[in-house]
């Protein structure tokens, strides 16, 4: 870790306990979706990966996990704007109740993008999943189906989000101050 990530400065914005009640609420909202029904939950790694894994555990109907990831960022705070997968699902979800889990939604190229693809695969329904979303940071619209929390036009670390690969093991949602 270099001295600039070291010596970052950050401020919680989101505590681990008001995740922790966001997600219960989200998943009982899925859970109530798809009463019935089972549900195959996409990752989208890296981001996603804290989320998911306590989302999932939340879920009450049968549900299958895949994994994804994708790169649009590099490793600077901008996006690069394009959009390249670097792990596909291993499985096929064909007729399946597919969830997109995502950590933020920014720009929304990356999920435009995913759902496309996603959808060429011809799963029964399709949705989306995001624990964060960046509302006036739109260049693309996308309507997300269970949004945890809309947050200001700041740049948020922790809890799956990183800063240069680093701080995505915080149990919190911070911003970076400077
Ligand atoms: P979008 O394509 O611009 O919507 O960007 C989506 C991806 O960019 C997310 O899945 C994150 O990995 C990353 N990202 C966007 N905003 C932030 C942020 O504030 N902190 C860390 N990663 C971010
Ligand atoms: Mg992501």
């Amino acid at each position: 870790m270099n001295k600039k990530i070291a010596e970052l400065k950050i401020e919680t914005l989101i505590s681990e306990t008001d995740i922790k009640k966001r997600i219960k609420i989200m998943a009982d909202q899925i859970n109530n979706d798809y009463k019935d029904q089972s549900v195959y939950l996409i990752c989208v790694l890296k981001g996603a990966f804290v989320f998911a894994t306590d989302l999932c555990r939340q879920i009450t109907v049968p549900c299958e996990c895949g994994f994804m990831a994708v790169s649009s960022y590099g490793n600077a705070k901008k996006s690069s704007g394009k959009v390249k997968i670097t792990k596909d699902l291993d499985e096929d979800i064909e007729n399946k109740n597919v969830i997109i889990i995502e950590d933020i939604v920014d720009t929304g190229i990356t999920l435009n993008f995913l759902k496309e693809y996603i959808s060429t695969r011809q799963p029964k329904s399709l949705k989306i999943c995001s624990l964060l979303s960046k509302p006036s940071c739109r260049k693309l619209s996308i309507n997300i189906d269970y949004i945890g929390f809309e947050i200001e036009d700041k740049f948020v670390i922790g809890y799956g989000l990183d800063y240069e690969q680093y701080y995505r093991n915080l149990p919190y949602v911070a911003i970076v101050k400077n």
